[in-house]
């Protein structure tokens, strides 16, 4: 008798444990992509102005845009300065705003550093968005067979994770002087688990939701807010400018959705469709990676692939 009742016990706690979860998900979905449509973070506090990398399309400028549209002034950075002109007289000419604009080549590597740090000195820089990021031409491919040429480990590497450590450490330091600053890192959905076939984007964008969330551990107290953003789908030059719909979101509503979300939590996925998305995928993490390995190797489908 004894034991039914321990174990009733142990049972009721459990329920009670699973269901305190759930209800703390739901709550913190409805704030973080509900109430924040009505309570936001006042952007302008963290300082004058915002520095956006990969800012001349997609999710990059579509951030510039919304930031200046908030009240910041924008510096953008990207490869083309043709385009950095047109994002920087689109900013100014619509929402009033002062740009600065700094040409860089973010699969350069270290050495490119120096230059955007001196370009940088003096600004009363309160936001930083690491956006830039690129993939490579062949992925959802095996490893093997992405040819070299087209992989481009380094310039992957450089541009997905060198360009968020290395911005950091250039705007961090004033920030931190201040009291007070926000960084955006833009990660994946793809980096939340194995996705097979898109192996070195896949990695280094767990590379960017690890050193934001550990960041804003070690920043929080010192005023510093640290988040990542990790979307699923949205409409830009890196998905082929694909149909948006219910799962697939433009830049600009992307980009205003999550934004709102700052200052309700660190990791996120942008938007609800996002968010919801993600829950699915949870729940199948280990058919995601079946599916995908069906898709590629109908007849290669290893007996110990991902049992969970
Ligand atoms: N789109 C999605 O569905 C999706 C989903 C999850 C995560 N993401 C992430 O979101 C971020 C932005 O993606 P996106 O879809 O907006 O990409 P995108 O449309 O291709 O835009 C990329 C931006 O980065 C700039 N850029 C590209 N390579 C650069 C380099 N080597 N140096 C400097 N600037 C460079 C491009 O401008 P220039 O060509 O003028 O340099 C452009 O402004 C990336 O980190 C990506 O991994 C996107």
């Amino acid at each position: 008798m004894d034991l039914m009742w321990g174990l009733a016990v142990v049972g009721a706690v459990c329920i009670g444990w699973i269901l305190l979860k759930m209800l703390w998900t739901c709550w913190c979905g409805f704030t973080t992509f509900f109430l924040s449509e009505i309570w936001r973070v006042d952007l302008k506090k963290y300082g004058k102005w915002a520095v956006v990398t990969g800012a001349t399309s997609g999710i990059g400028r579509a951030y510039a845009k919304e930031l200046a549209r908030r009240g910041l002034d924008v510096v953008l950075i990207s490869r083309s300065n043709e385009k950095l002109q047109m994002v920087a007289e689109e900013i100014e000419a619509e929402y009033g705003r002062r740009t600065l604009t700094i040409q860089a080549d973010f699969t350069g590597g270290g050495s490119i550093y120096p230059a955007i740090e001196e370009a940088l000195r003096g600004i009363d820089i309160g936001i930083l968005v690491n956006n830039v990021g690129m993939s490579y031409s062949g992925s959802f491919s095996q490893f093997l067979d992405v040819p070299d040429s087209e992989l481009k480990i380094s310039q992957v590497v450089n541009c997905n994770m060198l360009s968020v450590t290395q911005m950091t450490r250039i705007v961090l330091p004033d920030m931190v002087k201040r009291g007070s600053g926000l960084i955006i890192n833009i990660g994946s959905e793809i980096g939340a688990r194995p996705y097979p076939f898109l192996s070195l984007y896949c990695a280094t964008k767990v590379f960017v939701r690890y050193i934001s969330l550990c960041l804003d551990s070690e920043y929080r107290s010192k005023g510093i807010t640290v988040q990542c953003v990790a979307p699923l789908l949205v409409s830009t030059n890196m998905t082929f400018n694909c149909r948006v719909n219910g799962l697939v979101k433009s830049a600009s509503d992307f980009a205003r959705e999550a934004l709102n979300t700052v200052g309700y939590t660190n990791y996120t996925n942008g938007c609800v469709s996002h968010g919801l998305q993600s829950f699915v995928l949870k729940l199948g993490s280990g058919l995601v990676h079946r599916l995908a390995y069906l898709m590629k190797k109908p007849r290669e489908v290893p007996e110990n692939l991902h049992k969970d």
